[in-house]
């Protein structure tokens, strides 16, 4: 992802239109929606970085355990701000899932950042917006571009999954966006974040 003059956002942006799947009553549904979305990606792609590290593929180990850590970053921005409406709420918990092979649960996984990125959080946004919720659009916004960004290293990772190179993969802790590169990037093209708050995988 470029770095453009100024941060992305819904109105200085052209990529956040929404297929329109998704339905939602309100912004506080919309946030526990995407907690439960969240929670059930970081989870599973946990198990499928243990599935990929047994059978050889360390780099999509190493993605898979970095984009878990990313959607921890967007359950933490989101349940903090359900906890702020919703103080009686009780975080989701992730169900273990069945692990296909390798290059499936790559493919499995740009899928759902692809329906986050193009459908779910479109219409969070929207939403957000429609009440005024200036925060909730804040944390939507990050994650969103964060998920096509995420779509994008699987389908990279997945084309090169038998030529694989020892490229890091960097977290944003801020907005969870990664970068795949030998060194830290300069500056996080999301939320300008500095290269000294990226972690490593
Ligand atoms: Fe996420
Ligand atoms: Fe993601
Ligand atoms: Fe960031």
């Amino acid at each position: 992802m470029n770095v453009r003059s100024e941060l992305p956002d819904p109105d200085n942006s052209s990529n956040f239109n929404g297929f329109g799947e998704t339905e939602v009553a309100t912004t506080l549904d919309a946030l526990k929606e995407a907690v439960a979305g969240e929670t059930g990606a970081s989870g599973k792609y946990s198990q499928y970085a243990e599935a990929a590290e047994a059978n050889g593929y360390s780099q999509a180990a190493r993605l898979f355990r970095c984009a878990s850590a990313a959607e921890q970053v967007h359950i933490k921005m989101e349940s903090a701000l359900v906890e702020k409406y919703d103080s009686d709420w009780e975080r989701p918990t992730a169900e273990p899932v069945s692990v296909p092979a390798v290059d499936l649960c790559l493919i499995d996984a740009a899928k759902g950042e692809i329906f986050e990125a193009s459908d779910m959080y479109p219409c969070f946004i929207d939403m957000a917006q429609e009440e005024g919720n200036e925060d909730a659009v804040k944390v939507f916004t990050k994650a969103k571009l964060a998920e096509s960004v995420h779509a994008e290293l699987y389908l990279t990772i997945y084309n090169n999954l038998d030529a694989a190179d020892d490229d890091s993969f960097w977290l944003c802790p801020v907005c969870g966006y990664i970068e795949k590169a030998p060194a830290a990037p300069g500056v996080c093209p999301i939320c300008g974040a500095g290269a000294k708050v990226f972690k490593e995988f």
